[in-house]
């Protein structure tokens, strides 16, 4: 008998790629959680069921072993500790940037500089790793008003197309790290689920 698998995905842009992925291994929820406010889904596949979650939560759903599997952006893994579950697979979606930016005409700064962002842990590793002493100010969306409001000299964020940070008179300065979509695992259901999850990165794996 197959064991019982719980998928946790990520909402946000990236559902959408996430739901293609696995439909093209002929798993397919049950309603589109695009559309509904249902936030656990049956699958085609009867042994395979799909949370709903933000990608923090995710990771959360997954490293306490409710979820088995779970499908997170990069940006949100490097701002949480690596514990309790494995990342095997980079899925190949959701491919972006996290960045320095600033403003494209940015006056000379006297003092540290302030920087906004959601990803605090990763900024403060980032600067600390150059060095340099900086005041992270934690902005949970809208990054980029920052600098124009004056509030920060600098923000740090993901970066997609650009679009975002040219319509508020942004540049980028420095990439931190490229962003991908990753499988995550939980470390016990590898061992106790092995071959079912095993098939099921396998499948995902040739169908990337
Ligand atoms: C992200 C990010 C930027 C934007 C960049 O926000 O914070 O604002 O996308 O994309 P672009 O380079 O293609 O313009 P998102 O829309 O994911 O919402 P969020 O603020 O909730 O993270």
């Amino acid at each position: 008998m197959k064991s019982k698998l719980l998928i946790a995905l990520s909402k946000g842009r990236i559902l959408k790629e996430e739901l293609k992925l696995l439909e093209r291994i002929e798993i397919t929820p049950q309603k589109n959680p695009i559309k509904s406010r249902k936030l656990v889904f049956e699958t085609s596949r009867a042994e395979v069921s799909i949370l709903v979650l933000r990608g923090s939560d995710v990771v959360t759903y997954v490293r306490h072993g409710i979820a088995d599997i779970g499908m997170v952006g990069k940006d949100v893994l490097i701002e949480q500790k690596d514990e309790g579950f494995y990342e095997p697979l980079d899925l190949g979606i959701g491919k972006c940037s996290l960045m320095v930016a600033g403003l494209e005409n940015e006056s000379a700064f006297s003092g540290r500089l302030k920087i906004a962002t959601k990803f605090t842990s990763t900024a403060k590793r980032h600067y600390a790793l150059k060095g340099q002493q900086v005041d992270i100010i934690r902005l949970l969306g809208a990054m980029e008003l920052a600098p124009v409001m004056g509030l920060a000299h600098r923000i740090v964020d993901i970066v997609e197309t650009g679009e975002t940070l040219k319509a508020n008179g942004l540049v980028p300065i420095e990439e931190i790290i490229k962003i991908s979509t990753k499988l995550i695992v939980n470390e016990s259901s590898y061992k106790t689920k092995f071959k079912d999850i095993k098939n099921l990165i396998n499948e995902l794996e040739s169908s990337l």
